[in-house]
């Protein structure tokens, strides 16, 4: 039997809810070739909407190709990544790749390797000497393949915010945008969970991709439709739950996508038939058990004064420069204040581009109260 439950992994199609506008406006974006970034806080959802998108759009005349700099530490190894996603995705048979490959990246002389599967596995790699002077070839590679086989290319770039880690960053960005500016048959998702980079990288007057196309700010699943998803869940694997319960589980974890799924799945497990009270405090603690580990490493790297500021932030104060709060927490200055908010910011703790400053992990914040002050 499947699990009612899915978190880790990608979601799709009867596992992936609502998110009807989004995965509307998405499609009509990609197949019309605007350009769309897509930014939201870890685990929201980006990789299973743009994922879906790509079930909903992809066809002869639709290829979607997806590429993760999460695991590609340089520029070489971007361009390298592209023109095999690229020429996997456009071509099925091995004379095809090795055919497109000569033709259209000659300058960087291109190799083959295959795998175990001949069909399916393959890399290419290039004369790295020359991807100095020859990028371009790679850069432009998609939109020549779409021109000459009638076909709409979408490129997927997720954690596209990891650039940063390249050696000139700006000097990518500025080649990237060049060149993608040009494209006709192409249309670019790029998508990151580090707000603040992502931010910079595209709303930044200074910064290449400044005005690069539609810009998508992923909102959180609203809790209606959680609570008939959970309902549903529970009752096609011949279990109950009441709707009220079913509330407290997304609300215990503000709505957020992966741990409203984990929570779930917890509390799931240990029903019998009919969810209760009990068993939803025991998921509760089971979660916080498992998180146990990876938060206290967490606040091993924060100084006593980014402590005393969370505590502040957990007991609901909003104005962090007041005299008498600078007081009861010992946070130093006003302007001391400012650089914790952004060192946490920075490690991601906290989200301060919102109205109010605010946890960014739920769980993390749950954690940390029942911990730090004994809630
Ligand atoms: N539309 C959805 N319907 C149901 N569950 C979802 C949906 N979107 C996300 N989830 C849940 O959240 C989890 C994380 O989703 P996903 O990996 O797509 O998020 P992400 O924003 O790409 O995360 P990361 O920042 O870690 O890359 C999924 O494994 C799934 O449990
Ligand atoms: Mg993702």
């Amino acid at each position: 039997m499947e699990l009612p439950f899915e978190y880790g992994e990608l979601v799709k199609q009867a596992q992936f809810i609502n998110r009807k506008e989004e995965r509307k406006r998405l499609a009509q974006n990609l197949k019309g070739g605007l350009n769309t970034t897509l930014i939201s806080p870890r685990r929201w959802g980006k990789s299973s909407l743009v994922n879906q998108v790509a079930l909903d759009v992809e066809s002869r005349k639709t290829r979607f190709c997806f590429i993760d700099l999460y695991q590609i530490e340089s520029e070489a190894e971007f361009y390298q990544a592209l023109s095999r996603e690229v020429i996997k995705v456009t071509a099925t048979k091995m004379e095809e790749w090795v055919k497109l490959a000569r033709l259209f990246l000659g300058k960087l002389r291109p190799n083959f390797s295959f795998g175990v599967d001949p069909l399916n596995d393959f890399e290419i790699s290039l004369d790295y000497g020359q991807l100095e002077v020859a990028f371009q070839e790679v850069l432009d590679l998609p939109e020549k393949i779409a021109k000459e086989k009638n076909i709409r290319m979408v490129i997927c770039v997720d954690e596209f915010q990891n650039l940063a880690k390249f050696n000139n960053p700006l000097l990518f960005q500025q080649r990237l945008r060049s060149s993608w500016q040009h494209h006709k048959n192409v249309s670019y998702c790029l998508y990151g969970s580090k707000k603040h980079m992502m931010m910079d990288i595209f709303q930044n007057k200074q910064m290449p991709f400044y005005k690069f196309g539609d810009i998508m700010f992923l909102e959180k699943i609203n809790t209606a439709h959680w609570t008939s998803f959970i309902c549903k869940q529970f009752e096609i694997t011949k279990k109950k739950i009441e709707v009220q319960l079913a509330e407290e589980i997304v609300s215990t974890v503000k709505n957020q996508s992966y741990y409203v799924q984990q929570l779930a799945h917890l509390v799931w497990v240990r029903t019998p038939k009919n969810a209760t009270r009990d068993v939803f405090l025991q998921g509760v603690s089971d979660l916080l058990k498992q998180n146990n580990m990876f938060f206290s490493r967490e606040m091993e790297l924060l100084s006593p004064t980014q402590i005393r500021f969370l505590k502040a932030l957990s007991n609901g104060v909003e104005n962090f420069h007041r005299k008498e709060i600078l007081k009861e927490y010992n946070l130093g200055s006003s302007s001391n204040v400012t650089r914790i908010k952004g060192a946490l910011e920075k490690k991601e703790i906290i989200d301060t581009l919102v109205p109010k400053i605010e946890f960014l992990d739920p769980v993390f914040e749950l954690w940390f109260t029942t911990k730090y002050l004994n809630k």
